[in-house]
């Protein structure tokens, strides 16, 4: 940089260096955060206020129950059990949380996207046919049938799902990086969205005769009462 001082040039560098820095925003932890002119109107996002260190004790940081087998006897025939930081607030900027997940033999958790987070997932009993699906345009679909013991990870923000293909129950659990990884069942959210998308446009995307459309969103309904 012949001809330039060099307080100049490490200005220049500088500024580089943070316009880089700031190219990125930090990863939300909610689906939107609206800007809020004052602050009369506004709440705290991502993340929660924090309590005062010294009334902090051990059962902010403790759950118990999670050995408890929970109730399958529901139309997909599986139960989730989410342990965010609603659950145990000390998680609170921490960036991740747990999942209990039991299946009923054909069992299915399914297909569904976590916004905010990546999953490990350990089977602890059964047999589960597990898989995620890439983004366009590969949509390579990736999938194992775990046992006991098998790990499996769904990589934050893609479409997955584990379904029990064992005569038995089944149990898992895991852990997701984020305090709230949020969920958006994918048949749920599209068929069952409140209030209803018009027929016309799933007819559409989903190529399915309008009557199939209005069907789907008839079963899915019921989540939105
Ligand atoms: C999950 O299990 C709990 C406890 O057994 C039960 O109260 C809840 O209704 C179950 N959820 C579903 C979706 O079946």
């Amino acid at each position: 940089m012949k001809g330039f001082p060099n307080y100049l040039v490490a200005f220049a560098l500088m500024a580089m260096a943070c316009s880089i820095a700031s190219a990125y925003d930090p990863a939300p932890l909610q689906d939107f955060c609206v800007a809020a002119s004052t602050s009369t109107d506004a709440v705290f996002v991502n993340g929660k206020f924090c309590k005062d260190p010294k009334l902090v004790n051990a059962n902010d940081f403790f759950f118990q129950g999670l050995n408890i087998p929970r109730s399958t006897a529901n139309q997909p025939g599986s139960n989730v059990t989410l342990l965010t930081v609603d659950q145990i607030q000390g998680l609170n900027t921490l960036g991740v949380s747990l999942a209990r997940i039991d299946f009923a033999p054909n069992g299915l958790n399914p297909p569904h996207i976590h916004p905010h987070a990546t999953e490990i997932f350990v089977v602890v009993k059964g047999t589960l046919y597990v898989g995620f699906v890439t983004s366009n345009p590969d949509n390579r679909f990736f999938t194992k049938v775990l046992n006991a013991g098998d790990v499996f990870v769904f990589p934050i923000g893609l479409i997955h799902f584990q379904y029990n293909i064992g005569s038995t129950d089944a149990l898992a659990f895991s852990g997701l990086g984020s305090q709230n990884p949020g969920r958006v069942s994918i048949a749920e959210t599209i068929f069952g969205s409140n209030p209803p998308i018009n027929a016309n446009v799933l007819t559409k995307a989903f190529q399915l005769d309008k009557n199939v459309v209005k069907y789907l969103q008839k079963q899915f309904s019921s989540n939105n009462i």
